[in-house]
């Protein structure tokens, strides 16, 4: 049986990664590495938790000895990393834990893979899952292509930034063989309500305030978790070795216009008059250092591999909608505690 690390398992894009390998190779153990920060949540892999190539192991990726421990024990012939700090106005508050687990962490990972995988890199592959946000920002024109310079603005971006170079040093000063993919922003089932869509949704149902930072003109480039997944999987799998992909949804949105829609579709299922929802509109103050515009040219990944993605906006977006929906209680017990307090702090 061959064997594959995933860290990050139990977060918003690493659940949706854990399920498609462990329902797609039933002939690989699949082990879910995650410390289980606030972020992480096992209820996420509840449907899969049974199967006999899935495993989750509770570790911190900063902790150098009990991460080669573990790759020492599984000898695992993959690596897939996802385990991160992820939200940009958590990393301006605390810049220094996005340096641990962003950038220390990364370093843990390179050196127990480099270590198991000391006799021979035949066969092996660490495959690093990054972000369009270390290109930095765009105006009105133009888009990140896999040659696009690094140009990371806020602590978040430059912590992955800073672990994109290690990752790629390592292939360089030691020959380990990687691959990267540089994503833009995901939305779906399972995201955690602190991120613009699931946050906006939660607080549709509850009828609270929509905050907008800024004037909202802000730009990004949104894609469906599953196609990010898809994408994850083409890569690793046939992926050149040694290449970075750029993955997008060749789909732009304001932010303004990005919640009039999720407003308007959210009235039509919750049966509530037209417009209701954009009354909670509230423009709030703007984030420091708010990049303007991301957008990826995902032409590589398309000619290359054919990947392309599955849905249109408006239908992942529904899709999504329906989710939180029926999840209510998955919202509610992620928005209970500690959440609370967080909310406070950054809307207050
Ligand atoms: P997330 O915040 O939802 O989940 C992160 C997961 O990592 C959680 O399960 C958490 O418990 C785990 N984790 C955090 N610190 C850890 C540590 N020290 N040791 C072990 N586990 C730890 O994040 P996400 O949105 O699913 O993002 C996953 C990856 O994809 C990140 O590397 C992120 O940079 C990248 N990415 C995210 C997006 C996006 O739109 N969310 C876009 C492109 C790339
Ligand atoms: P976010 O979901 O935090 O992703 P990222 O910062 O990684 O792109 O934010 C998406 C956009 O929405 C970004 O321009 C910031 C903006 N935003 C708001 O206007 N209000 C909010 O409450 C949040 C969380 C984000």
């Amino acid at each position: 049986m061959n064997k594959l690390v995933i860290t990050g398992g139990a977060g918003f894009i690493g659940s949706h990664v854990v399920r498609q390998f462990v329902l797609k190779y039933p002939d690989t153990l699949i082990i879910n590495l995650d410390s289980l920060t606030y972020a992480g949540n096992l209820e996420n892999l509840k449907d899969i938790e049974e199967e006999t190539n899935y495993k989750f192991i509770k570790a911190d990726i900063t902790d150098s000895k009990h991460i080669l421990d573990i790759f020492e024990e599984f000898q695992p012939d993959g690596i897939i990393h996802l385990a991160a700090e992820s939200h940009v106005d958590r990393s301006i508050t605390n810049p220094l834990d996005f340096v641990m687990t962003n950038v220390v962490g990364t370093v843990n990972l390179l050196n127990a893979a480099k270590h198991i995988w000391k006799d021979s890199f035949e066969g092996k592959r660490f495959h690093h899952v990054s972000t369009d946000e270390v290109f930095g920002a765009l105006g009105e024109e133009g888009f990140f292509t896999e040659e696009t310079n690094y140009d990371p603005h806020s602590p978040y971006s430059a912590s992955k930034a800073s672990s994109d170079h290690f990752v790629r040093a390592y292939a360089d000063t030691y020959g380990l063989p990687i691959i990267m993919t540089n994503c833009s922003n995901n939305y779906g089932p399972n995201h955690f309500p602190e991120k613009l869509i699931p946050l906006c949704i939660h607080n549709i149902i509850n009828n609270k305030p929509l905050p907008i930072y800024g004037d909202g003109k802000y730009t990004r480039d949104w894609l469906f978790v599953i196609d990010h997944a898809k994408a994850i999987d083409l890569v690793f799998h046939n992926g050149n070795q040694g290449e970075s992909y750029n993955v997008g949804g060749f789909n732009e949105w304001k932010n303004i216009d990005l919640i009039k829609e999720l407003c308007k579709q959210m009235d039509e299922k919750l049966g509530r008059k037209t417009g209701a929802s954009e009354k909670l509109i509230t423009f709030v103050k703007d984030r420091p250092g708010h990049d303007l515009r991301y957008a990826i040219d995902a032409s590589k990944i398309n000619r290359e591999l054919g990947w392309e993605p599955s849905v249109t906006f408006e239908e992942g977006l529904s899709k999504t909608i329906d989710w939180f929906l029926s999840n209510q209680k998955w919202l509610n017990n992620v928005t209970s505690g500690e959440y609370q307090n967080y909310y406070e702090k950054q809307y207050k």
